[in-house]
């Protein structure tokens, strides 16, 4: 090899190194992604009851916590989950404002608080390389929660409903995919 192909040569290694270390890797932390979790399990009481009929008529998809539909490898379809439903929720608190007094939601001021904090953190922080198909999956769901939290009456349902499919969400990612974040602690 002439010295000129040796040093194209090192050059093109050099290049794919850097493209490799500047691509995200999709891993979320996992400290908190549960402290998420915590605080949303904790913010109120389980889905009321007047809630159920709508809970059944809204439902995430089957194949979003299913394994074996995607041709995406398991923790990444897991992250791309997680992530593209806590940025569509966080669409969704962003945009509306939650229900409180009579008819309306009766969770913890604070803990909501340290929810929306966190989740705008991980939205902003954590951007994967491409949720569009966790997107196409998912946004039936979301456009019916948006419907409902949209509306004068009963939105409370709406709410509830989004944080209860987001508890199952989460509570699945971190069971059945635990390896799948970032459990390093950061220094
Ligand atoms: C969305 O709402 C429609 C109409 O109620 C229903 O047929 C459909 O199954 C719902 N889809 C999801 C994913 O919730
Ligand atoms: C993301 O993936 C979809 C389908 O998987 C593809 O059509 C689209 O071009 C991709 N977008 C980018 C920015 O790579
Ligand atoms: C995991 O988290 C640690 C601490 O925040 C960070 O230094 C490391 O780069 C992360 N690893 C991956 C693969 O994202």
């Amino acid at each position: 090899m002439s010295p000129t192909s040796v040093l194209l040569f090192l050059l093109q290694l050099c290049c794919l190194q850097m493209m490799l270390v500047s691509m995200p890797t999709c891993k979320l932390p996992g400290k908190m992604v549960r402290q998420t979790h915590d605080l949303l399990d904790d913010m109120g009481l389980r889905l009321p009851t007047q809630c159920y009929q709508l809970s059944s008529d809204i439902h995430l998809p089957d194949s979003v916590l299913s394994d074996a539909s995607t041709k995406h490898s398991k923790c990444r379809w897991t992250s791309l989950v997680v992530y593209e439903c806590l940025r569509e929720a966080n669409l969704i608190f962003t945009e509306y404002d939650v229900p409180e007094g009579e008819g309306g939601l009766t969770w913890s001021q604070q803990k909501l608080e340290y929810y929306q904090n966190l989740q705008d953190r991980l939205v902003e922080e954590y951007q994967c390389l491409n949720t569009t198909e966790a997107s196409a999956v998912l946004s039936p769901f979301f456009r019916n929660v948006t419907a409902v939290v949209e509306q004068q009456d009963g939105s409370a349902c709406g709410w509830e409903i989004l944080r209860s499919d987001l508890l199952q969400v989460l509570k699945w990612a971190l069971h059945n995919h635990h390896g799948c974040f970032n459990w390093t602690r950061a220094h």
